[in-house]
């Protein structure tokens, strides 16, 4: 088996540095902070202070970092170690994905490709240890997934060559090398892979947008930073549990970002890109929440535009917005937040779910010690800015909405086998149906061809869990169970909320809930095809949280 070993050697903590013109003190582990309820604020970049957002944006333009390469032909992909300069002024040591065409360089570059194209390309590992990318979303053979058994060591290379057939949408890519996934995609190796079609092309034709300037790609990524502005990782046993969270809110890799807009309407494809951290995402202007449309999940365009308030939004997760900036004056700000809401963790297990605490802890349930022994000064479910829109002057133009963004036809359900999923929690670590993952062991067969129901229950001791399958999309039937929190979003019939509808291939599962989807499990590979079904909390991932299941042919 592989060893789990840190990529880089990190400074260590309370060290005192300038930044943005402040001297702050990292005090690295802020738990006594936290357990005694008094949150530390005011660190620059605290993306709680509305005043630390003052670095632009960043967009992707035409190369460079987030540049949007056009697929033309066969691409040479190089994942290696370099640095980026994530807080201003400051160089972080950071993993990133090199390419070329037509003499322009990229570095993680946005793919973008038409439905139906081939996608041809080498990755070459330049990193000094193993990986392989993932593509997240993408009805791929499973030899061409990035399956963890396909982890390649350094110097190696693995050639994928797939054909796209996916409907337009916003698709991802990221590291999934076995066991250290979380920790190389939090130091960068992740970025989008755009498919279009005509439903896309005409929902960007009826409202007049353009990629990079009214239709922005945006990743929200939390993360830690040490005392000299470089990337800090370091999960412990706690953090190793429930998932490591960030306490500086990157967007675009920007902290604190803030982007100028005019009067008018804006594509955002939001992409929870981060380890472990839920975002309950409001467009919130002065104490208001305003309306926001959704037009696509995960696998592309949802039928109907559906305007919503708020929206919870899991690693793994993507959400195609439309905001209307119209909604402020010139000269208002509107703030991309992540309202704050319950994180859930072990719900159950305190004095009110009867099933006690620890001892000295005031009944304080072992999930809930562990979060508040994070090393993030944010905890999960606090609430926070993400990206300020700042209004400026412009021609105010109204968007007229299609009625009908595409076509999302049912899974016929007739005849379904049922399939129980379960997560369960032992020894330290977050199971499904029972175990942990084993690269050779398949926890089941299904049919090629056949459509199953999979009722994916998690029990009220426990956390959220954002539940992702390889291979194929699923549609959400039904949440059963869900917490108030979640309840309350649920206007879209079976219990669903707006992130629930469309295609989707991750779906967040409370504590309490059980949520049935619903997968055709048709394909045209030769033979069988060995995918993974897991969480996409990555610190879950990476400790077992996984199963791969077999296509039979
Ligand atoms: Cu984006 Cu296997 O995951
Ligand atoms: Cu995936
Ligand atoms: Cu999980």
């Amino acid at each position: 088996m592989l060893q789990r070993r840190q990529l880089f050697q990190f400074a260590g903590v309370a060290a005192v540095a300038g930044a943005g013109g402040a001297t702050w003190m990292y005090l690295g582990a802020g738990r006594s902070d936290a357990l005694a309820g008094v949150p530390f604020r005011h660190y620059p970049f605290d993306p709680v202070a509305a005043e630390n957002f003052r670095q632009k944006l960043f967009i992707p333009v035409a190369s460079g970092p987030f540049g949007v390469l056009d697929v033309a032909g066969p691409l040479k992909i190089r994942a290696g170690a370099a640095s980026f300069p994530l807080l201003p002024g400051r160089e972080s040591p950071f993993l990133l994905y090199q390419t070329e065409q037509s003499g322009k360089a990229y570095q993680n570059p946005i793919f973008r490709i038409e439905c139906g194209a081939r996608f041809t390309a080498s990755l070459d590992n330049a990193l000094a240890e193993p990986t392989i990318i993932h593509w997240h979303g993408l009805h791929t053979p499973a030899a061409m997934d990035g399956h963890p058994a396909s982890t390649i060591g350094p110097g190696g290379r693995f050639a994928y060559d797939f054909k796209v057939s996916n409907r337009g949408g916003t698709y991802w890519y990221h590291t999934h090398a076995h066991e250290l996934t979380a920790e190389q995609a939090y130091h960068g190796l992740a970025s989008f892979f755009l498919v279009d079609d005509d439903d896309q092309r005409s929902v960007s034709k009826a409202l007049d947008l353009q990629l990079g300037i009214t239709d922005l790609p945006l990743v929200i990524q939390d993360k830690q930073f040490d005392a000299q502005g470089k990337l800090l990782y370091k999960p412990g046993a706690h953090e190793a549990m429930m998932g490591w969270l960030g306490d500086i809110v990157l967007a675009n890799l920007t902290p604190n970002a803030v982007q100028a807009v005019t009067p008018r309407t804006y594509r955002l494809r939001l992409l929870n890109g981060s380890n472990a951290r839920i975002y309950r995402l409001a467009f919130v202007k002065g104490r208001t929440a305003l309306d926001f449309t959704v037009i696509g999940t995960d696998g592309g365009l949802i039928e109907r535009p559906e305007t919503v308030a708020e929206a919870f939004l899991a690693p793994g997760e993507r959400l195609d917005v439309l905001f209307d900036a119209g909604q402020a004056q010139p000269g208002e700000d509107i703030f991309l937040k992540s309202l704050a809401f319950d994180a859930m963790e072990n719900e159950g297990e305190g004095p009110a779910g009867g099933a006690g605490g620890m001892p000295g802890m005031g009944g304080m349930g072992m999930g809930r010690m562990m979060a508040s022994m994070s090393s993030s000064r944010l905890p999960l479910g606090a609430e926070f800015n993400v990206l300020k829109l700042s209004v400026t002057a412009g021609e105010r133009i109204v968007a007229k909405l299609p009625v009908t963004l595409s076509r999302v036809k049912p899974i016929r359900t007739e005849g379904a086998a049922q399939r129980k999923i379960e997560l369960s929690m032992g020894q330290m670590r977050f199971l499904i149906n029972g175990r942990t993952y084993h690269m050779d062991e398949i926890a089941f067969d299904v049919k090629r061809g056949a459509v199953e129901i999979w009722n994916i229950s998690n029990p009220t001791m426990g956390m959220p869990h954002p539940m992702h399958i390889h291979g194929f999309s699923f549609q959400v039937l039904e949440r059963i169970g869900s917490p108030p929190q979640v309840a309350a979003m649920a206007r879209f019939g079976q219990g669903r909320t707006v992130s629930d509808l469309g295609w989707k291939d991750t779906v967040l599962v409370w504590p309490g809930e059980t949520v049935r989807v619903t997968i055709d499990f048709a394909h045209d590979f030769p033979g069988d095809q060995t995918y993974v079904f897991h969480c996409h909390n990555l610190e879950h991932e990476d400790g077992g949280m996984m199963i791969n299941f077999r296509v039979k042919a």
